[in-house]
Parts: C-alpha cells; structure tokens; sequence
C-alpha cells in the first residue's frame, strides 16, 4: 500500500522539512494533516534556506503535488502570504497544491485569545499561531471552514455567532478589547476568490490517488511527545502529530499506510515549555544550541537542547509504529569529545525504564547516561555509510540496538545531498 507517513518523534524540529523534501523526488503526493503555522519545516536547496509554515516540503519537486487536509487548522492570512512566497520563487503553485474543504480556519480573535491565555498561570509556551483556540472552536462545533470562505453569506453569519462569543469572553473574562466584526468579515470576505482554485475535497482525491497505486507521503508537523493525548500535557499542541492522526487528519484508511518514519535529531532538542529530562543547563547545551543553529524556525526562539533521550524514543517508536529511524543532525556532533545517550530514568531511587506521561513524574526524574567517545571529524561530505568514523558507525548502530529499529536514513547537514540512505 503506497502512504508512508512521515513523523517527528521528539519534540518537533527534528528536520522533517528536510527528509520530506529529500524524499519527495519519487513521491507523488505530499500531505499535511495536522497542525498550522505553529510548523516551521526548513528546505535547503543548494545555498538558498525556505522555511514553509503550512505548505508540504514536497513542493519544490515538479512532479509532486501538495495538500492541506481536513486536519489542519488554516490561517488564510499566513496561507496567502506562504503562497505568494512559493510563487516569487518561480514555483508554479496552481494545479499543485489542495487544500481541504473541511479544515478548519484560524481567525485573529484565535490568535489573540492564544496569546492572552499565555498570560496566565499555565504557560504552555505556545507559538502564538491561536491553534489551541481553533481547536477548541472545532470541538466546540462552532469553528468555521475554508467552505464557509467560499459563501460570503455564510461566512458573515458565522463570524457574527463567533465574534459575538468571543467578545463577551475578551471583555468580561479577560477585561481585553473587543474585536470589530465588520472589519473582520470584510477582510474575510476577500478570500473567497483567493483561496477557491485551491479548494477541494482532500480525502476524496486522495483515496482516487490511492486506487491508482500512487505514492503519499503524510507529513507530520511536531512530534509525538507534543502530541495532545500522547505527549507530555498539559505542555503539548493541540493537535495529534502521532501516526494515528494522519488517517483522520487526511480521511485515509489505516489500511492504506505502508510505512511509518519516525525523524529523529542525534541529540534533542525542545522549544516551549514542559519537563525535558535531558536537557543540558550548561556549556555542552550551549555548544548544540551554537553548532546546530537550534533557534526556532517559526518564532526564532533559543531551542532548548539536550542528549538523546532513548527513554522517549522507544516511548514514540510505540505509539508511531515506528518502522523505521531517519537520524538527522549528526554532524553537529562533530567536535564532541564525548557524547552521551540517556538510557533511562532514576526516579526516588528506582530505575524507570519506561516513559511516563505525566509531567508530575517527568519532572522529577533525572536520566541516567551511557557515554560514547565522539569521532572528532567533519563528516558533513561523507555519502555512504561505510564512509563515516568508525565511531559515528558505532554511535548509530548503538542507537538502533537500544531502539530496535533500522536507521534507514542519516543526515549529516542541511542540504539535500547531505544524506546517506542505507
Ligand atoms: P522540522 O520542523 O522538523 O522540519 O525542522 P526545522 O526545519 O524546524 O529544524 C531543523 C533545522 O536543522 C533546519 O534549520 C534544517 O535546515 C537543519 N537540518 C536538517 N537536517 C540537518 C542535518 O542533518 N544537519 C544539520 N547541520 N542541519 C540540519
Ligand atoms: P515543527 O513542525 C517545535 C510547541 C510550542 C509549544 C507547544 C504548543 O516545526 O516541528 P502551539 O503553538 O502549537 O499551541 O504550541 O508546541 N511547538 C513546536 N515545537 N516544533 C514545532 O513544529 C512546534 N509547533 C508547536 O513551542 O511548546
Ligand atoms: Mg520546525
């Protein structure tokens, strides 16, 4: 069956962008199906850097076409401008990119009320994109969608019942200004004609994809410890980036799915906030933050940065189905002397072997290490495996030891011919 999915099994920003791409050049079909502008998946090509948001990282191949599913949430503002980038590239964007009829939209009074909750007790650490708000409007039943963009009717219908909602919620809960909804539905109203050659039925054109044997790649944005029923809640987005929401996110069956790449940095990396047992406080997080530009691709905030958590990996491995590892950024382990993998939890004096969910547990944990001498050469220019340090070999065949699963890809810089596929 031709759907892999492609997953971040950390914390997000594991290079998805980059292998997506990568792999893309024999894809047919690359789709969204969670997440928003919250994503910022980065694409090397050459010497030029583009940062995509809510586009797939299969665009910049001809033969690939893109799409937004139904279980994205859209901002038609960032989807406009991302759209205008693509095309200032001289990238032909029409007839190439589908977006969902049914996904839901992301209005300002979403990222406004994103940003006012951060002002509160329990500080998630969000994107400020408001994809937590419009979430909570899809399960509320009252979110609006691309559909309603295409009847302006409608749409100011809906804007009203919202806005009027929100505002009561602004300026008797939060004390905050009220939002003005005729400015609202007419800058709305505007998309209409933007977004409609875009617009489709997603799941029904990719289950036609699937009859005639194409290849999809699901791209997922985030990773699976910041998933909302699987990662560390309440420090988690709100969306399901776990292998099980590409079926729902893109209404595909579970049948359809072949394979499921987990992406996984070297180290690891987390941005936001929420517990994060291996994270470095010193210098040697500093090195990783410096050698592996760790700074957000979406709000440039500082990552924080730590040793791979072998703990939290087996943990994705099991709720991704995991077949297989593509283990990015290891150059940036270059000019380590040691490097170190933490292979379990101490927790009141026991060993905790398996990943626990509940932040009152994983914050209190501490990682035990297992330490590895680095291979103190530049390996970004090697392209076969048997090429790299005996112990970069070593450091990689350990992690697939302790993990169980195949390291299928490695990539050791940014660039697409930066990777070594055994
Ligand atoms: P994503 O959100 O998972 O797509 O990842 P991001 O794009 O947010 O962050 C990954 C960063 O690492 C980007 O700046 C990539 O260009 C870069 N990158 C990806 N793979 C490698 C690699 O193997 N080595 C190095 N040095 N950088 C990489
Ligand atoms: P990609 O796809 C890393 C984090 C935020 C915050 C939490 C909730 O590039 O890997 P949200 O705005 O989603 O409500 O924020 O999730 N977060 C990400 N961290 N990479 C991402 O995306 C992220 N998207 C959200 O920092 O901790
Ligand atoms: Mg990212």
């Amino acid at each position: 069956m031709p759907v892999t999915i492609i997953v971040g099994a950390q914390w997000g920003d594991e290079g998805k962008g980059k292998i997506v791409d990568m792999l893309s050049d024999e894809i047919d079909i690359v789709a969204r199906y969670q997440g928003g502008a919250n994503a910022g998946h980065t694409v090397c090509i050459g010497e030029k850097e583009y940062v995509l948001h809510l586009i797939p990282s299969g665009i910049f191949h001809k033969q690939t076409t893109c799409v937004i599913g139904n279980g994205v949430v859209i901002d038609p503002v960032a989807l406009m401008d991302e759209i205008a980038m693509i095309k200032s590239f001289g990238i032909k964007i029409e007839g190439r990119l589908f977006i969902s009829h049914n996904a839901h939209l992301i209005m300002p009074y979403h990222k406004l009320l994103d940003n006012i909750r951060e002002q509160g007790t329990t500080k998630i650490g969000t994107t400020g994109r408001g994809i937590g708000p419009s979430y909570i409007d899809k399960y509320m039943r009252t979110g609006i969608r691309v559909v309603d963009l295409l009847d302006r009717k409608v749409l100011a219908e809906k804007l009203k019942q919202n806005i009027e909602e929100k505002n009561q919620l602004l300026s008797k809960v939060y004390g905050s200004a009220e939002i003005d909804l005729e400015k609202i539905i007419q800058e709305y109203q505007e998309f209409d004609k933007k977004i409609d050659p875009f617009v489709t039925d997603t799941a029904a054109y990719l289950n036609n994809a699937l009859k005639k044997k194409k290849k999809i790649l699901a791209e997922g944005a985030q990773g699976a410890l910041l998933d909302v029923d699987h990662g560390t809640y309440p420090f988690v987005t709100s969306s399901n980036p776990t292998s099980g929401g590409a079926c729902t996110g893109l209404g595909i069956p579970p049948t359809s799915v072949k394979k499921v790449i987990g992406i996984a940095k070297a180290y690891s990396t987390r941005v936001g906030n929420g517990p994060y047992p291996s994270e470095l406080h010193d210098s040697t997080g500093e090195q990783l933050r410096k050698l592996g530009h760790e700074y957000g691709a979406t709000t440039g905030r500082p990552r924080r940065c730590g040793w791979l958590d072998m703990v939290a990996l087996k943990y994705s491995i099991m709720v991704n189905g995991i077949n297989e590892i593509a283990l990015t950024k290891l150059d940036v382990l270059d000019t380590f002397d040691e490097i170190k993998i933490c292979t379990a939890y101490k927790v009141n004096g026991k060993i905790l072997k398996n990943f626990p969910t509940d932040v009152q547990t994983l914050e209190h944990v501490e990682p035990v290490y297992q330490t590895y001498k680095g291979w103190k050469e530049n390996i970004s220019d090697r392209k076969k495996f048997k090429q790299l340090p005996k112990q970069t070999a070593k450091y990689i065949e350990t992690i697939e030891k302790l993990s169980g699963t195949k390291i299928s890809i490695v990539s050791v810089g940014a660039r697409r011919d930066q990777t070594i596929v055994r």
